[in-house]
C-alpha cells in the first residue's frame, strides 16, 4: 500500500518547487534553460501512467471490482488533494496500468472529484482511457434491469426551467421548458455548455464488442420484475433478458420517476441532440464527469476521445402497467444486484480488451470519425447537435418562437 500521507506531502512539495521555479524564472529572465530543466528533473517523480481509469460513483460500484480476477485494482491506494471526503482513496494495480476513482454521487461531487484528480500531478493521463462504470435507471422501451449500455451522447436533461405540474400551462405535457424558450419542445435559446456531450463512437463500438464477450449476471428476482413489462407492447424490451446495448444517457441530480417525466426527458434528449440521441438510462453524474474531463482536455492533460460510459440498468425509470409510480421508485429494486455485478463483469472485459490491444491499437488511440466534444465545439470541429446544426425541414414546427442566437456567456 502506498503511504497516503507521503503522497500528499509529495504533491505539496512539487507544488512549492514549481512555485519557486516560477518566481526564479520571472525574476531572472536570462536564467539558462538547462538549469531550469535540471531543477525540475531533480524534484519531479515520474507520474503513474494508467492505461484505464475506472470511474465509480459510490461504494457498491467501487467494491464490485474486487471480484475481477484479471487484475487487482486495489493493489495500491492513492490519495489526492480534493478527493471526495467519503471516498478519499483512489486505487491502482501494482503496475498502475488500471486505476479506479470513486467520485461521489451527484453532479457536483463528480465534477469536483475529477477536476481535482486531473490537477493532482500524480498521474500522467495523456493516453488514459476513462471507463465510467455505474448503474442507472433504465427505459423499458430500450432495455431492462441488468442490461449494460454504452452511450454516445450524455445529456443534462434537467438543465431547464421547471414548473410543478399543477402550475404549468394546460397544453404542456410536462413541467420542463428549455432555457430561453417558451415551450417544452423548443430548442434551448440559452445553453450553459454542459447540455450535450458526444463521445468517440468507434471506441464505443470496440467497447461494446469487448463487453459482449461477458456472461452477464442475472437473478430470479430480477427476472420476475422484468416479466411484468411484457404486458405492454411499448415495453417489450423491458421484459427481455439482460444484454449489451448502445443507447444514450441522461444526467440529472433530480432522480425522476414515472411515465410523464421519463417521456419528458426522452423528448429533451432528442431535442438537445437534434434527434440523434436515444435516451435509455438516467443517472446523476456523467455530464459533470464529462465537463471535468473536457476541461482537462482543453488543458491537454486528457484525451477526450478516450472515454467510455458504461451504465447498467438497476431499476426502471417508470412503472410496469398496473403498478404505481411510487411502488416503482421505492420498492422495485430487484434488478440492483445484477446491475452492480454486470458493471465489473462487462466493464472487466472492456478493461481487458484495452490492455490486451494496447500496443496494436489503444496506445496510439482510436480515431473518432464522429464529432467528439461539447455543445460549444470547444475542442474543435462542429457538433452535429445544437441549434445551428439543425438541417432545414428537421424539427419543423418545434423550434422556438424566438430565434435569438444561442447566448454563450
Ligand atoms: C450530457 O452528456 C451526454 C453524453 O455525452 C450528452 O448526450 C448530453 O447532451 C449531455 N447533457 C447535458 C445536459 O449536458
Ligand atoms: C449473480 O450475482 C449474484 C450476487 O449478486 C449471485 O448470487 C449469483 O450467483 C450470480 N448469478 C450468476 C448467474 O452468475
Amino acid at each position: 500500500m502506498t503511504n497516503m500521507a507521503g503522497c500528499f506531502h509529495w504533491v505539496s512539495s512539487v507544488f512549492l518547487v514549481r512555485l519557486s521555479f516560477f518566481f526564479v524564472v520571472l525574476a531572472n529572465p536570462i536564467l539558462p534553460a538547462v538549469q531550469s530543466t535540471s531543477l525540475i528533473a531533480r524534484t519531479r517523480r515520474i507520474p503513474l501512467q494508467p492505461k484505464v481509469f475506472i470511474i465509480a460513483q459510490y461504494g457498491d460500484e467501487r467494491d464490485i471490482w474486487r471480484r475481477t480476477s484479471y487484475f487487482d485494482v486495489f493493489a495500491q491506494e492513492i490519495s489526492f488533494p480534493g478527493s471526495s471526503p467519503i471516498f478519499s482513496k483512489a486505487f491502482c494495480t501494482s503496475s498502475a496500468h488500471v486505476c479506479l476513482v470513486t467520485v461521489g454521487e451527484g453532479e457536483i461531487q463528480a465534477a469536483i472529484s475529477i477536476a481535482n484528480l486531473l490537477s493532482s500531478n500524480i498521474f500522467d493521463l495523456e493516453k488514459t482511457y476513462w471507463l465510467v462504470g455505474g448503474c442507472a435507471g433504465i427505459n423499458p422501451k430500450l432495455g431492462t434491469v441488468g442490461s449494460v449500455t454504452f452511450a454516445k451522447y450524455a445529456v443534462q436533461v434537467a438543465l431547464q426551467y421547471e414548473f410543478d405540474a399543477r402550475d404549468m400551462p394546460d397544453e404542456f405535457e410536462a413541467g420542463y421548458v428549455p432555457f430561453g424558450s417558451y415551450n417544452p419542445d423548443d430548442y434551448p435559446q440559452t445553453v450553459y455548455g454542459t447540455e450535450v456531450y458526444e463521445l468517440n463512437d468507434n471506441l464505443r463500438q470496440l467497447a461494446i464488442a469487448f463487453a459482449k464477450r461477458a456472461r452477464l449476471n442475472d437473478t430470479s428476482s430480477a427476472q420476475a420484475l422484468r416479466a411484468n413489462y411484457g404486458s405492454s407492447v411499448d415495453f417489450a424490451a423491458g421484459a427481455t433478458p439482460p444484454a449489451v446495448i448502445a443507447c444514450d444517457t441522461a444526467t440529472s441530480d433530480n432522480w425522476f420517476t414515472g411515465n410523464h417525466l421519463a417521456e419528458a426527458f426522452e423528448r429533451a434528449t432528442r431535442l438537445f441532440t437534434n434527434g440523434h440521441g436515444v435516451y435509455c438510462t438516467t443517472q446523476q453524474e456523467d455530464n459533470a464527469t464529462l465537463e471535468a474531463l473536457l476541461r482537462g482536455a482543453l488543458s491537454h492533460v486528457v484525451d477526450f476521445s478516450r472515454i467510455v460510459i458504461l451504465r447498467t440498468g438497476s431499476d426502471f425509470d417508470r412503472p410496469y402497467p398496473g403498478s404505481s409510480t411510487a411502488d416503482n421508485l421505492f420498492y422495485a429494486w430487484d434488478g440492483y444486484d445484477p446491475a452492480i455485478e454486470n458493471i465489473a463483469i462487462a466493464g472487466g472485459e472492456v478493461v481487458k480488451g484495452i490492455l490486451e490491444g494496447w500496443t496494436s491499437t489503444f496506445e496510439k488511440g482510436v480515431l473518432a470519425t464522429n464529432y467528439v466534444g461539447n455543445i460549444f465545439g470547444s475542442l474543435g470541429g462542429s457538433p452535429d447537435f445544437g441549434e445551428e446544426s439543425v438541417p432545414d425541414g428537421v424539427n419543423d414546427g418545434r423550434r422556438g418562437r424566438r430565434r435569438r442566437k444561442v447566448s454563450r456567456p
